[in-house]
């Protein structure tokens, strides 16, 4: 990495551009990770300036030794490329590599100046002052991390990450600083979030703006992490909202391609800086900024380190601290006020919790809490439980009553007509979906799985899923539990019926075979099933017929909120 070069992009000239498209097709290639690609895009369009490149080793060692790079500039935290051993193995300095978004589109060449291998340990402790994997996800992250080695050098970019989302709201730093000219803005507040935004920010951004004599510059994470997650569109699409409700001329939304790293201290320092790379004189931060707990009961980094930071290296850096503070309001008074300062302790506030809670139930949102524009769109991204789609996930031995008790559920649900409702059974599971699957751990497993990720879909647009396979596991069971709730309702059955029952129903000569010695791995008999631990509801169907096992489904389903 060279800190020499002063351009405005580390974009080559269009005709060098077809130069290095053809020089690509004779080099190494490397996909790069969606982490990867947000620090690139940051690289070459000079919002990590003074780097024009992934860093060396001896800056790596000076950064995390002294938040400086070697030639004394501040930065605060490590900008590595770093690659599996099998990937950096046939590479050596002086090599050129071309690095490619996901889809292999040519991204940049970067010639290597440097390959070391990196020291998470060090690393851990010098930017989340922790090793404990088990007290901070990224220190886990880290850990996990099987890319040891790292490629330094700089770059010759041949075209920024190409974005099909919000295209209008992606500016680089020349861009909002001529922006920034054009409108008379000769203070600009940097806002960073990953939060809805609401009311009260509004008042507390404008407030902090207003006295520092600043426009906005509202610049939010864009976490593109889970493609198709609809929280990130709807994110976007409130921040829209959101910006339309300040005075005119006061405020200018962009998203951040940003790589989030929650280091607390070092990481505000760090979005100060590249704040100050894209034209902001003022930096809000938070008193627990870039912490993993953020909303949790204990915070990781003492409260107001990252705002002592930021403020400390404020001359250094060109960018002056600004507290965000918590404003809350007094229904009586009808105003906002700081929640730390307010001597009446009815101030209303309303957590992301709660939001979230009030929106799957259907509850009121007061007006003093948000817009109603934003309101609506949360209730489209969020609908109450009626209008979402879920799935049931019955688990049991075979011959439990799993199968029936989903026949006659896909007949009452399509009884009732307000959602599809598609029923996966072991059985057309194995003869469709799975049908090279055999009953190993590893495939029964995967069978489930697949399950999962098809009742996914279905749950994400609306439907109802119902799941009947036997699912012995509970790794896969728990993979699916966490992957489906992120779309909508999930409710694990366990059908308990005891072995000796389901033996005596035997209608496919399944355990008989079993006992025979003719077939083997039959779950019950020579195979185990692990119950689940976390099942919403225990049927056992020993006693009872099926409309009555669908009957406490149903029931349960009502209490829920899933059914009317
Ligand atoms: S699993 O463990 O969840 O992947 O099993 P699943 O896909 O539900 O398939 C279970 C059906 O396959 C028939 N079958 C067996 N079950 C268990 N063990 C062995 N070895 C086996 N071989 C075939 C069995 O009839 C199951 O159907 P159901 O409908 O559950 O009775």
């Amino acid at each position: 990495m060279q800190i020499s070069d002063y351009s405005e992009s580390l974009i080559v000239h269009f005709r060098r551009v077809e130069i290095l498209r053809t020089e690509a097709m004779t080099l190494r290639n490397i996909d790069l990770s969606g982490r990867q690609i947000c620090d690139i895009e940051l690289l070459l369009n000079r919002g990590m300036y003074p780097l024009d490149g992934f860093m060396d080793q001896a800056n790596y060692e000076s950064v995390l030794d002294s938040m400086r790079l070697s030639d004394g500039t501040l930065f605060p935290l490590p900008i590595c490329l770093d690659v599996k051993e099998k990937v950096a193995d046939g590479l050596s300095v002086g090599d050129r590599v071309a690095l490619n978004d996901q889809e292999g589109f040519l991204l940049a060449i970067l010639t290597i100046t440097d390959k070391w291998q990196r020291n998470p340990k060090r690393e851990a402790e010098a930017v989340y002052q922790s090793v404990d994997p088990f007290s901070h996800p990224d220190v886990q992250n880290l850990f996990d991390q099987e890319e040891e080695w790292c490629l330094g050098g700089n770059l010759e970019g041949v075209s920024l990450p190409v974005h099909y989302d919000f295209q209008e709201l992606r500016h680089t730093p020349s861009e909002t600083v001529r922006r920034f000219t054009m409108n008379g803005w000769r203070r600009v507040l940097g806002f960073h979030t990953d939060e809805y935004l609401h009311c009260a920010h509004r008042e507390m951004v404008l407030k902090a703006a207003r006295d520092e004599g600043a426009a906005i510059y509202l610049h939010p994470v864009a976490d593109l992490s889970h493609p198709g997650d609809l929280d990130y569109y709807t994110q976007v699409r409130c921040y829209q909202a959101f910006v339309e409700k300040f005075p005119p001329n006061m405020i200018m939304l962009g998203l951040m391609p940003f790589a989030s790293r929650k280091a607390g201290p070092r990481a505000a320092l760090w979005q100060a800086i590249t704040r100050k790379n894209f034209g902001c004189s003022h930096f809000m931060v938070a008193e627990d900024h870039a912490d993993p707990f953020k909303n949790g009961q204990t915070r990781f980094y003492p409260i107001g380190a990252a705002q002592e930071m930021v403020a400390r290296y404020a001359e250094e850096t060109g960018i002056t601290m600004v507290p965000q503070k918590k404003l809350g309001y007094l229904l009586q008074q009808k105003v906002y006020v700081e929640v730390d300062q307010a001597e009446d302790d009815h101030v209303e506030t309303i957590s992301s919790e709660e939001l979230h809670r009030r929106l799957t139930m259907g509850s009121h949102i007061p007006e003093w809490f948000s817009y109603p524009e934003i309101v609506e769109e949360l209730h489209r991204a969020f609908p109450p439980r009626s209008k979402q789609g879920f799935t049931i996930f019955m688990t049991g031995l075979s011959g439990s009553g799993k199968s029936t008790i989903a026949k006659v559920l896909l007949v009452k649900f399509m009884e009732m007509r307000d959602r599809p409702v598609t029923l996966l059974d072991g059985d057309i599971v194995r003869t469709n979906l799975s049908s090279e699957l055999t009953f190993s751990m590893e495939h029964r497993n995967l069978n489930i799985i697949r399950i999962g990720f098809v009742a996914s879909e279905i749950t994400k647009n609306g439907g109802i899923a119902l799941c009947a396979p036997i699912a012995p596991y509970e790794a896969s069971r728990q993979a699916n539990r966490d992957l489906i709730s992120r779309y909508g309702g999930y409710v694990e059955v366990h059908v308990s019926t005891p072995l000796e029952v389901c033996e005596r129903r035997d209608r496919k000569g399944l355990y008989a075979k079993a006992r025979a010695g003719i077939i083997k791995g039959v779950t019950g008999v020579t195979d185990p099933y692990h119950p689940p631990k976390t099942a919403d509801i225990v049927i056992d169907t020993t006693d009872i017929t099926p409309m009555e096992a669908v009957q406490e489904i149903l029931l349960f389903l009502q209490q829920q909120g899933y059914i009317t």
